[in-house]
């Protein structure tokens, strides 16, 4: 089975990246950040403070998801119920990172992940994927993007999502989450190691999709012979 790590912080380009090379290389994306997401959208609806870890554990323990492949995209339920565009409402986007802090957190969620390579060679993105998840995969890339394109970036997705945007609030949440995510002590975000890095400042997403769907094709017949 073949699985293409794309880690790198927020908003560097992974997503819409991840998902144009799974599709040109017909592979299934996978989303990692959707569970850490999902888990956070589901403890927020159970009334539970993400800085609790203790009562997030223990609730952890008795959380059913449900995963399945619609058009080459891995998806989940959370008790039945598909949490939709919720994954990235502003509650869920200012706990998802204390929630991804928890060791047990991401103990659950990398054993789901590792199970995706039963739906068949994957395109997973996330912080961890190349370092932790599958760090043997010789397909690892690290997406990067100075903080103010990527905050631009951001702003764009939220104006066309929600009507309305601050690109000072959310450059400030964008480095308030890479602060977050780069000194935990659990799997912070770092360049996995055999990464390739890919600084995506001034390349367009197509240019990127290609670099690395080209890359991968290229190893794979080399793997081959
Ligand atoms: O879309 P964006 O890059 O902003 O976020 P995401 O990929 O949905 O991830 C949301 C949060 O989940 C990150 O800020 C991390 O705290 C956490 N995460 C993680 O710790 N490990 C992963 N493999 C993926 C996400």
């Amino acid at each position: 089975m073949v699985v293409v790590a794309i880690d790198g912080p927020s908003a560097s380009g992974k997503s819409t990246v991840s998902k144009e090379v799974a599709l040109s290389l017909q592979f299934t994306y996978v989303d990692s950040g959707s569970l850490y997401r999902g888990l956070t959208w589901k403890a927020i609806r159970s009334g539970l403070d993400m800085k609790n870890s203790e009562a997030v554990v223990e609730w952890l323990a008795g959380v059913q998801i449900d995963f399945f492949v619609e058009t080459r995209v891995v998806r989940f339920t959370m008790e039945g119920e598909d949490p939709g565009l919720q994954l990235r409402s502003e509650p869920v986007r200012e706990s998802v990172s204390d929630m991804a802090a928890i060791p047990e957190v991401r103990t659950f969620v990398v054993r789901h992940l590792r199970d995706m390579v039963r739906f068949g060679n994957i395109v997973m993105e996330g912080r961890d994927i190349g370092s932790v998840v599958f760090p043997m995969t010789p397909f690892k890339f690290y997406l990067d993007a100075d903080p103010e394109e990527r905050a631009r970036r951001r702003f764009e997705e939220q104006v066309k999502l929600e009507g309305k945007g601050d690109v000072n609030a959310v450059l400030d949440s964008l480095k308030r989450r890479d602060q977050k995510d780069t000194t935990r002590k659990t799997a912070p975000l770092q360049i996995p190691l055999g990464a390739r890095v890919i600084n995506t400042t001034s390349m367009s997403i197509q240019q990127v999709v290609e670099l690395i769907a080209a890359d991968v094709a290229k190893n794979m017949s080399a793997n081959r012979s």
